[in-house]
């Protein structure tokens, strides 16, 4: 019988398993051989087991695009570039947090020049803009929630800044201003910010506040002015449905703009301990289902379109199992592209019930 791995959601009871299923500290959890339960698969989500090996009994299961044995994201992991992008973004994101712990404990300033040198020096280590999203996909292993999501967020902005043609010089105020957009939550009980689950009225009140506390922080600093209007207002809408003052987008500055968009797409697909990332599929659908009026619409198509591009000829799972790869991007929607599975054809545009789920 032939051997498949299968991703820990998608293991069922009854299922034949191949190969003795071990913890982190090598005890044995299942062993090769047996039948899954009900109990062991809950045993082997508790023990975070990504994946099993199991018998393909039923054909159909064997069905696939060529599935290898690692995913893309697996081997980019393993790559010595990816080490070397994570490396940096690790060492910025613990200069970052020491300064910025400082800074609060005894006042004074940052280094904002040498935090954006190190941002760029995380971009440069890319070959291209699309690849900045795969690296960071694969990274987001920094424990502090604030830095890690702000320079996400300042390297995403560099990035659709690039793509919208912004100068060399308002990309350099972009990446300071991804930085300290949030800085106001250092200033917001832990427990909040660090809340599994969904916020009360009245925490989300005081979330809000990270916005003009982080002005206020901001301003004593020697900083771009733009940088402190992120952070004031990289959550306005521009239908006027944001906070803290709830204005139009007419009255909001084309970096915080970007921030914005960049800021939701990060907190959309990064991991959190309550959910796992999100797809950026799925981003993208719900950028497109809710965003075309909040944001500014010609800054947000770019993005999207880009984004889309990123994941031509990736390997993708759809909501029904299916795994193919993506082979034409449709104009009219580019969330539904075309997908090949073996020598046929799945047009996402034509199967309205059909989406893609998972980039593997
Ligand atoms: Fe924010």
């Amino acid at each position: 019988m032939d051997v498949k791995r299968i991703g820990i959601n998608e293991v069922k009871s009854g299922m034949l398993v191949a190969y003795d299923v071990l913890n982190d500290s090598g005890q044995l959890l299942f062993p090769a051989g047996a039948r899954l339960t009900e109990k062991a698969i809950t045993r082997m989500r508790f023990h975070a087991i990504p994946f099993i090996r199991i018998y393909i009994e039923n054909p159909a299961d064997a069905v696939d695009d060529g599935v290898d044995e690692q995913s893309f994201f697996e081997k980019l992991r393993d790559t010595e570039e990816f080490k070397e992008f994570n490396e940096k973004f690790t060492d910025v994101a613990a200069t970052f947090e020491e300064e910025m712990r400082r800074v609060l404990r005894e006042g004074g300033d940052t280094d904002s020049t040498s935090l954006s040198n190190g941002v760029k020096k995380i971009l440069g280590s890319c070959r291209s803009g699309i690849q900045v999203f795969d690296l960071l996909h694969c990274s987001r292993t920094y424990d502090e929630v604030v830095f890690a999501h702000s320079l996400n967020v300042a390297i995403i902005s560099a990035v659709l800044g690039g793509w919208l043609h912004f100068s060399a010089e308002d990309i350099d105020t972009l990446i300071v201003c991804g930085i300290y957009h949030d800085i106001g939550k250092l200033v917001i009980p832990k427990e909040i910010i660090d809340k599994p689950g969904p916020l009360t009225p009245e925490e989300f009140d005081v979330i809000k506040t990270h916005t003009t506390k982080g002005y206020a922080i901001l301003n004593k600093m020697n900083l771009d002015r733009r940088v402190k209007l992120a952070a004031l207002m990289h959550h306005e809408r521009s239908d006027g449905s944001g906070y803290p003052f709830g204005v139009t987008g007419d009255r909001v500055d084309d970096l915080t703009k970007v921030i914005a968009i960049a800021d939701v797409y990060e907190a959309m697909t990064a991991p959190r301990k309550y959910r796992k990332a999100r797809c950026p599929f799925e981003a993208v659908r719900m950028f497109e289902s809710s965003g075309l009026a909040l944001y500014d619409t010609s800054f947000l198509m770019t993005f999207l379109e880009h984004i889309t591009m990123c994941y031509m000829g990736y390997r993708v799972k759809l909501n029904d199992g299916t795994i193919g790869t993506i082979v034409y991007m449709n104009k009219q929607d580019d969330t539904r592209p075309m997908i090949r599975v073996g020598s046929d054809y799945i047009n996402l545009f034509r199967n309205p019930e059909l989406y893609i789920e998972e980039i593997l």
